[in-house]
């Protein structure tokens, strides 16, 4: 039996996991795709760094091209991160018709569907499985388990590295750059780990998945993003006193052929099943029309489980290659994108302010909401320690975010409010 080459775009914290897997899993794989699965070449930036993983020098090189024309190789697996050069890279793989997997979020959602048509015009694969929610087979659940319904809405936690600062922070009450140095030194976080915590990395797996489930061309510009970076211990520790746990949550919706898509913090009610779910993992609900409520729980980051969904799609070309059948599973999309406007997506929202101690300050800022029909469902009023001034903590029923925008703005410029501390969606009452 001869084996399948493959080549590697990177030995970084997934790369190495990729390798790992492929080794210690060739039994498995050999019973799969009927022949032995070899790594032929390694595309590093260093050939000198240590490894996390035994590799011999004689595979490792830092031209990308050695790699993308050797013509032994059938697979390249990018797992090297980078968008522009990256791109040019795997347009250059599938014209020199190589099947591709890749674990990249950010360039899938940019380029996604740029990458998608070429990889179909020259008759190969191109699968992502692991670009969204790490080890959990989130897409491939989208695209085939639940092909034959209609998806209304996706939300979870797809981001491990902000699950891990604010499980750290709310039940340790860890300091926020302690956390996301451990994150990075487990590998969670991103080279740049600002597009973790300003809710980017996250936007961008929204808006892949967004596209599979509603079958629509979503831009990552469509995502509404916040990421975690100005959330305080006040903040943390007051949705804690009202019940609350914060957790960075991806939302797309749909309703009568109109979507939304957001990322940001927000406060689940902490018998939540997504407020359980700690540290790296993530956990995904996906509703449909027939099938009702699903959810998909798991490791979102790590190297090993990463590498899992990345050697999961690698299985899948093989096994399209024993049937001869690559590049024919893109499918375009089935609607015109269409997105909701500000007064047709509605929340609860959670509000935190300080104000004046003085009589009136609370009727004043009431009757902004009462004005436009947006009533309390909680509220905490408690002295603080500077001298005339009060905290007050609004939790509202369901408001549109056009007139929530608007309550925000007038109450910016009432005189009794000495600051506006901070606002957070609240999401699953009743679920
Ligand atoms: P990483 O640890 O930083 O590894 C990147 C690897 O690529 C390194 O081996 C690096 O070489 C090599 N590399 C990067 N740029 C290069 C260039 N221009 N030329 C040659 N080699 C280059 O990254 P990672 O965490 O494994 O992530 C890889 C990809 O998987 C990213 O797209 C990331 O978003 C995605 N992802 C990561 C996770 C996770 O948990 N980490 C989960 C899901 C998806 P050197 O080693 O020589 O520096
Ligand atoms: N940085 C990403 C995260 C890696 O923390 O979720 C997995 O995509």
């Amino acid at each position: 039996m001869e084996a399948i080459q493959v080549g590697l775009l990177g030995l970084g914290t997934v790369g190495s996991g990729v390798v790992t897997i492929i080794k210690e899993h060739q039994d498995k794989l050999v019973h799969l795709v009927g022949c032995p699965v070899e790594v032929k070449k390694v595309l590093v930036r260093e050939k000198e760094k240590e490894r996390q993983v035994a590799v011999g020098q004689d595979l490792l090189t830092t031209s990308p091209y050695e790699v993308i024309h050797d013509k032994d190789i059938d697979v390249i697996i990018e797992v090297m991160g980078g968008i522009e050069q990256t791109k040019e890279y795997l347009l250059e793989a599938v014209k020199e018709k190589k099947h591709v997997v890749t674990a990249n979020k950010d360039l899938m959602a940019l380029y996604g569907s740029e990458l998608l048509a070429a990889a179909t015009e020259n008759g190969c694969d191109l699968f992502y499985e692991a670009s969204v929610a790490g080890g959990i087979p989130i897409l491939r659940s989208l695209v085939d388990g639940l092909a034959s319904d209609r998806i209304t809405k996706m939300m979870g936690i797809v981001n491990g590295t902000t699950n891990f600062i604010l499980t750290k922070m709310s039940k340790h009450g860890s300091a926020y750059s302690e956390v996301l140095k451990e994150a990075q030194e487990l590998g969670y976080a991103e080279s740049d780990p600002t597009a973790d915590v300003e809710g980017l990395d996250a936007a961008r797996k929204m808006a892949i998945m967004a596209r599979l489930g509603f079958s629509m061309n979503v831009d990552l510009d469509d995502v509404k993003v916040k990421g975690i970076s100005a959330v305080t211990d006040d903040d943390i520790s007051y949705s804690k006193r009202l019940g609350y746990t914060m957790k960075l949550i991806g939302i797309a919706q749909r309703e009568n052929g109109r979507i939304e898509v957001s990322v940001e913090p927000t406060l689940l009610p902490d018998y939540h099943p997504l407020a359980s779910v700690s540290d790296e993992y993530n956990a995904v609900y996906v509703y449909g029309e027939a099938v009702g409520e699903t959810m998909f729980y798991g490791p979102g980051a790590g190297s090993l489980p990463t590498a899992t969904a990345v050697v999961s799609d690698l299985v899948g070309v093989l096994k399209n290659m024993r049937l001869g059948v690559n590049g024919r599973s893109a499918v375009a999309p089935q609607f015109d994108k269409q997105l909701k406007h500000p007064e047709e997506t509605f929340a609860q929202q959670f509000l935190r302010i300080h104000v004046k101690d003085e009589v009136g300050s609370f009727a004043k800022i009431t009757s902004l909401f009462s004005e436009r029909s947006v009533s309390f469902e909680k509220i905490l009023q408690l002295p603080l320690k500077e001298k005339g001034l009060a905290e007050i903590v609004i939790v509202t029923h369901r408001a549109s975010q056009k007139d929530f925008a608007e309550i925000l703005e007038q109450l910016n410029n009432l005189e009794v409010v000495e600051q506006l501390k901070s606002t957070y969606r609240v999401e699953g009452n009743g679920y």
